[in-house]
């Protein structure tokens, strides 16, 4: 992993832990979504893949936990964070308390079958082995594998000097391939676009700790290489090369030859 991605993914959500707690706990949830999972994007999500108290959730790629909170929050799911970085284990763990493993997606720690859902939220582009992230999910979610991605797509060629260090934007024909491959098919789609304005005092709060983040770390390298990440990822959304989509997956029944 670059030096880049872990600033953003390792140092920074470390720092996103240690400044909630210092600011209070309203503000653990807003500052742990990290972006991706504003609250209509989450609640589609929990509706799509039919989430029940008492359902076990894996998140793979969990980052500083705020999605999986928010469904134990609103649906009493156990979950199980999948997360590769200490520093974002350490913070949904100092955060929410949640049980974390600390394993990459494409080789998760987790027998067959042995959830009843999952969901994994902006992590497909940051990672080189998409196909494995996928396939890693279709084998641990039980059948009828109630799988939710949230994943930026790219809608066109992205120069190489524009895309956030070590990021890869499937096309939409891409992610549809890489579903096939991986045995998967998608039951339900939306754009994420209309689901990104979070709550008035919801965004307050992260902006709050955003912007304490920046009083205590700013001058560190490792905020400044994580806000060039956000800063090319905000780019691409805002200019179209970049569109964010939510997926509810299932499994498919007969798997596509390879
Ligand atoms: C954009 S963040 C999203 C975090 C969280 N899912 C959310 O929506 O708030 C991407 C996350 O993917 C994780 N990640 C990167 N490479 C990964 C891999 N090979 N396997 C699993 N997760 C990975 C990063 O560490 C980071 O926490």
């Amino acid at each position: 992993m670059s030096d880049a991605m872990a600033a953003e993914f390792d140092t920074v959500a470390e720092w996103t832990a240690q400044v909630a707690r210092r600011l209070g706990r309203d503000y653990y949830l807003p500052a742990a979504c990290r972006g991706s999972g504003s609250p209509a994007a989450l609640d589609w999500l929990i509706s799509a893949l039919e989430l029940r108290a008492g359902d076990t959730l894996l998140d793979c790629g969990a980052g500083v936990g705020g999605p999986a909170a928010y469904a134990v929050q609103n649906r009493r799911v156990l979950p199980l964070l999948i997360e590769p970085l200490a520093g974002a284990c350490r913070a949904s763990a100092t955060l929410f308390g949640l049980p974390v493993v600390q394993a990459a997606g494409s080789d998760l720690p987790v027998a067959d079958h042995a959830v009843d859902a999952a969901w994994s939220l902006g992590v497909l582009c940051t990672m080189q082995d998409q196909l494995g992230l996928l396939s890693e999910l279709r084998r641990v979610v039980r059948p009828p594998g109630r799988i939710g991605l949230l994943v930026y797509v790219a809608t066109k060629q992205i120069p190489e000097h524009d895309l956030p260090e070590g990021n890869r934007f499937p096309s939409s024909a891409a992610l549809a391939e890489l579903f096939d491959h991986a045995g998967l098919m998608v039951i339900d789609h939306r754009s994420a676009a209309g689901f990104v304005a979070a709550p008035h005092d919801w965004q307050w709060r992260e902006d709050e700790v955003e912007a304490e983040i920046k009083r205590v770390h700013g001058h560190q390298e490792a905020w400044t290489l994580a806000e060039q990440q956000a800063a090319s990822m905000a780019d691409l959304i805002a200019d179209g090369s970049v569109a964010a989509g939510l997926f509810s997956l299932r499994h498919r029944s007969v798997p596509a030859d390879r």
